[in-house]
């Protein structure tokens, strides 16, 4: 079995899965949400904190396995340096006390997997990463070879949904939130422009969405429940048509061997995303892969199911090596 750890943001997570057959035999995760909320936002330091009390707590469940665990997987990169730093050390820990290899796992890459856990993979795909670090249209051919189509120039999809909540007040996260109120909401009010619609660059951009946004709150002066629906339903009908707009470019001119189109992340839970997703795969003839509910938001299940992988190819890291990544990442 591989023991595997989340932290990359709010989340801390602790998955047990069989190597042989993909089981997942042990899955916990303790999350920010509330704690977070009444900032808008992730802030680093409480989530830290937090960590320091959930993760320890979470591994005392596993112990029973220990004397099974043929390694410890751990996200290292991206995500914030303080919350990265608690797994790490939890993970290079119990590769000393149980004298067992250690395996970094891009968190990314950890998304991606979300797609097969306690399955079987398929490959080669094109997927759809939407997160709120990360907005990536990538060809996959396997667990580890990756070709980056499109990615955002400023925010990322998910964070543009934490932005435009926080502006409304709605709380943290914003993405569950926005949907809930684009769902009574009047998607035809405002007519915000479609990002980067006349240019040919396959590149994503929800920096100016969010500030027509936020030039539309400041105009209409105190808010309604029915003016916040509006603005919701408006933002997330313009936001997904600018995902749909460059995907369809990219499947313009796909290559022969896709079959797979793919979402993943925590805004692949948005329904009307899957839906126009849906639609869209439909019109290739691609078949549709989206990862259960439960795993698209950051999970350790998703650590372990690229962990197993790695752990065949024995794609360890030294201790001394293991370093955290952090990269960019928001924090709304
Ligand atoms: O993958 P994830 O859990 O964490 C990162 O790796 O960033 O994704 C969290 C992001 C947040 O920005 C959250 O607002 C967004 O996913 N999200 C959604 C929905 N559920 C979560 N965005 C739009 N619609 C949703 N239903
Ligand atoms: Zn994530």
């Amino acid at each position: 079995m591989i023991l595997s750890i989340e932290s990359s943001c709010d989340d801390s997570s602790i998955a047990i899965t069989e190597i042989e057959t993909k089981k997942l035999i042990y899955h916990k995760k303790i999350s920010q949400d509330k704690e977070h909320s009444k900032y808008g936002g992730v802030v680093p330091e409480l989530a830290a904190r937090l960590h320091t009390k959930a993760l320890p707590k979470i591994l005392e469940e596993c112990k029973a396995y220990f004397n099974s665990i043929k390694a410890v997987a751990v996200t290292n990169e991206p995500g914030l340096s303080v919350t990265l730093i608690e797994g790490v050390t939890m993970a290079k820990a119990l590769s000393i006390a149980l004298d067992i290899p250690l395996i970094a796992v891009n968190h990314l890459k950890g998304h991606i997997a979300s797609l097969f856990i306690e399955q079987e993979a398929i490959f080669p795909m094109i997927t759809l990463l939407v997160s709120g670090g990360h907005t990536m249209v990538l060809r996959v051919d396997d667990f580890f070879h990756y070709e980056v189509l499109a990615t955002t120039l400023d925010d990322s999809f998910g964070e543009s949904f934490d932005k435009v909540a926080k502006m409304l007040g709605l709380g943290y996260p914003g993405g569950p939130k926005v949907e809930e109120y684009a769902k009574n909401g009047d998607s035809n009010r405002f007519d915000f422009t479609i990002p980067l619609y006349n240019s040919n660059r396959l590149a994503f951009s929800y920096s100016g969405l969010k500030n027509q946004v936020r030039v539309t709150i400041k105009s209409l002066g105190e808010l309604s429940k029915k003016d916040k629906e509006d603005i919701c339903a408006s933002f997330e009908k313009v936001a997904i048509k600018h995902l749909l707009h460059k995907i369809k470019n990219i499947l313009k001119k796909l290559p022969q061997d896709i079959k797979i189109f793919s979402i993943v992340g925590g805004a692949s839970a948005n329904m009307s995303l899957r839906e126009s997703i849906m639609a869209l795969s439909k019109e290739y003839n691609l078949e549709l892969r989206v990862a259960e509910l439960k795993y698209c938001s950051d999970n350790a299940a998703m650590i372990g199911r690229y962990a197993i992988e790695a752990y065949r190819y024995k794609y360890f890291c030294d201790i001394k090596d293991l370093q955290i990544n952090p990269k960019i990442i928001s924090k709304s």
